[in-house]
């Protein structure tokens, strides 16, 4: 066992392609991105998990089964319950009886479509993976990263632990796992934040009632959805930017039909085309959080300043970075 503390971090991502449809079989193509969460953990004697976020100012221990909260919201407890399900599943696999300090620092918006979440357990299980040496491989990484984003929404598609874990862009299907994508050339990527937090939950809830509520049409709507993917990996696969973009504004539509766009992600989404993009749409849940935009690389700055005067924040994004790693 190390006694000195480990790092660990793991990338946000965004959904290029096929957010929700993923929920119920279809396939999606994420892409991981240059924003990380940096976890740091380290062995404690007291057998407390102890647990601080930086960056959401909360921190607080698990003893006995109790939560004691020490500075921040009383949300505490909810927030840091799946990091404290991914740490006891490191410490039964590692066969120790002691405690822990796990402390987040992330570049990464939460509650915005980014995956935060997935990201936060993927970086604490690698860095205590090393610490305990419990010598699980990287898929274990994944189950364990999996079963915490269980218990932020009862059904994910598992696109967010996968790509935290394994990086780069990938084709995913929940029923088949996911397929590693090369992506040869660059994609002049742009992310918008609307600042809006919303819960993926409740979104994931909202699709579920209006496809229980209209069968036919919605199906229809995700093997639209379908259709989308496949014709945007061969564009991927062939650089077409143009492509890339058109079918971004028809995901976006479908995604504003089952209604978990928002009024504010639509503004940027018209925003970034009247600066010159190939397209927009919507990344993750929706309801608020994250748009992307792919635009020529000459007008990525035009593009990020018309989607700030339209109210939002927005940075360049790289993609196809590296999943969950020790940094130190
Ligand atoms: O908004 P995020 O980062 O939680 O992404 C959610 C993606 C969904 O497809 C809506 C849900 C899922 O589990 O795949």
């Amino acid at each position: 066992m190390k006694s000195e503390t480990v790092i660990a971090s793991a990338p946000a991502k965004v959904i290029l392609f096929g957010e929700h449809f993923v929920v119920y079989g279809k396939p999606a193509i994420a892409v991981a991105i240059d924003r990380r969460v940096y976890v740091k953990v380290g062995i404690r004697e007291d057998r407390k998990l102890y647990i601080r976020s930086l960056s959401l100012e909360i921190s607080g221990y698990f003893q006995n089964e109790k939560f004691f909260l020490e500075s921040g919201k009383e949300s505490a407890e909810e927030k840091f319950e799946p990091i404290r399900v991914v740490a006891e599943k490191l410490l039964e696999a590692s066969n120790k009886d002691v405690g822990v300090t796990i402390e987040i620092d992330s570049q990464i918006p939460v509650a915005a479509g980014l995956g935060s979440s997935a990201s936060v357990a993927a970086a604490t299980a690698t860095a205590l993976n090393h610490l305990l040496n419990a010598e699980l491989s990287r898929e274990e990484i994944f189950r364990v990263t999996f079963e915490a984003e269980k218990l932020i929404h009862g059904t994910p598609s598992g696109i967010d632990p996968a790509i935290a874990t394994y990086g780069g862009a990938i084709v995913y299907r929940k029923d088949e796992g996911f397929q590693p994508m090369n992506i040869e050339f660059s994609v002049p990527l742009i992310v918008g934040d609307t600042g809006l937090e919303r819960s993926t939950g409740s979104l994931v809830a909202h699709v579920k009632q209006i496809r229980n509520a209209y069968p036919e049409i919605v199906n229809s709507i995700f093997e639209a959805g379908e259709k989308i993917v496949e014709k945007a990996v061969q564009a991927l696969k062939e650089g077409d930017l143009e492509v890339l973009g058109r079918l971004m504004l028809i995901n976006h539509g479908l995604l504003f039909a089952i209604g978990v766009s928002h009024e504010k992600l639509d503004k940027l989404v018209h925003a970034a085309l009247r600066a010159g993009a190939y397209g927009a749409k919507l990344t993750g849940a929706g309801g608020g959080g994250c748009m992307i935009a792919i635009a020529p690389s000459k007008l990525v700055d035009q593009v990020i300043s018309s989607i700030e005067q339209a109210g939002g924040t927005a940075f360049p994004a790289k993609i196809n970075v590296e999943g969950a790693r020790i940094e130190n």
